[in-house]
């Protein structure tokens, strides 16, 4: 069945092998199937709930741009673009804010987490990131929208939003629910430094993560210095209970072979680490060194860079500007 999907990743510099394995690699296999229909976003206006240098905020719009692009989503196939180029977004955010309810909003974990303990400092922008998030989706007519696992929520809130528009406005499926596509396996790439957290652009020490701007060198010094387990690799999945470490890198190694964990077992249940290792290292460079290469290269062109998100935006706004259209007719305007 064509789909359509949107999906968002905000401007927020390093991303990293866990950006590309739970996002970016599955929009790339999405847009690759050719009867959907793909819009990708970089989410400035997201970006801005929490405060950002303006030069800062710039490089990350470009960065995550050619991320994109180098790992694969092309512009000839999908829409790319930055949300502040479509002024439908901020409006349709209105519009909806109208829409949802207080009490929905306040059940939000995420906003909980970022806001941390002094609720009263944090932006009202933070607070109804959400609204915006449904905004993007619902001008869209999106149908499916990858996501990670923590984004859950803000989809459910999404098809609330939409259904309540409807029924409030009486109108039928003007606003579309859309259905989250959340991997089932590998949502979750961990700290290479610690198994138990996830890798994030926020931990310190940059070993724990494999960004992908990094080369050849830096990727093989990163998983030589990767934490393990003093015990071999098991021959079955259930013996990697209690073995963090072990059952996050066998993952990435499943992941970027596109098999199962079973199968990586197979491969090398029994060996030692020093062995996988080496395989592992091959084969992130296989795969991220190109990706590393070409974001360097689209960074050099900004002009070529700043290009595409602007045709992407034109695109974008056509669709966008005439579902706010209609949403407006019907609200009274
Ligand atoms: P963020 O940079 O946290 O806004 O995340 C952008 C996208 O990457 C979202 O879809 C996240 O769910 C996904 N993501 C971020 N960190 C990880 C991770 N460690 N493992 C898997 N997916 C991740
Ligand atoms: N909130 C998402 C995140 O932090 C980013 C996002 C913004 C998004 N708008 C979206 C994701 C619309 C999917 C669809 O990862």
């Amino acid at each position: 069945m064509a789909k359509k999907i949107f999906s968002g990743v905000q401007p927020t510099g390093n991303l990293h092998l866990g950006n590309y394995i739970g996002a970016i690699k599955n929009f790339v296999d999405l847009q690759n199937e050719p009867e959907n229909n793909c819009v990708f976003c970089v989410v400035d206006l997201h970006a801005i709930t929490l405060k950002q240098d303006p030069l800062e905020l710039k490089n990350n719009i470009r960065e995550t741009a050619a991320t994109f692009i180098a790992s694969g989503i092309d512009p000839t196939k999908s829409i790319i673009f930055n949300q502040s180029l479509v002024p439908a977004h901020s409006e349709g955010s209105w519009i909806l804010s109208c829409i949802a309810r207080m009490g929905w909003l306040n059940r939000m974990t995420q906003f909980k987490e970022k806001a941390g303990k002094d609720k009263e400092k944090a932006s009202v922008g933070l607070y109804i990131y959400p609204v915006l998030m449904a905004a993007d989706i619902l001008l869209y007519d999106a149908t499916h929208v990858p996501v990670g696992d923590d984004q859950k929520q803000h989809l459910e809130l999404c098809r609330d939003i939409a259904q309540k528009f409807n029924n409030d406005y009486n109108v039928k499926d003007v606003l579309v629910p859309p259905e989250p596509l959340i991997q089932k396996q590998f949502s979750r790439i961990m700290s290479l430094k610690d198994g138990q957290k996830k890798m994030s652009k926020s931990d310190v020490s940059d070993l724990s993560r494999i960004n992908l701007t990094d080369d050849k060198d830096k990727i093989v010094n990163k998983i030589k210095k990767a934490k393990t387990d003093p015990h071999p690799i098991p021959e079955n999945v259930k013996d990697l209970d209690q073995r963090p470490e072990a059952e996050n890198l066998l993952g990435i190694y499943s992941s970027l072979k596109r098999q199962s964990i079973e199968k990586t077992l197979e491969e090398f249940g029994g060996k030692n680490f020093s062995e996988f290792k080496n395989n592992l290292s091959e084969l992130l460079v296989s795969n991220i060194e190109p990706i590393s290469k070409e974001i360097k290269n689209l960074l050099n062109n900004h002009d070529h860079l700043d290009k595409i998100l602007l045709d992407g935006g034109i695109k974008a706004n056509e669709i966008a500007e005439k579902k706010v259209r209609e949403i407006k007719k019907i609200i009274g305007f």
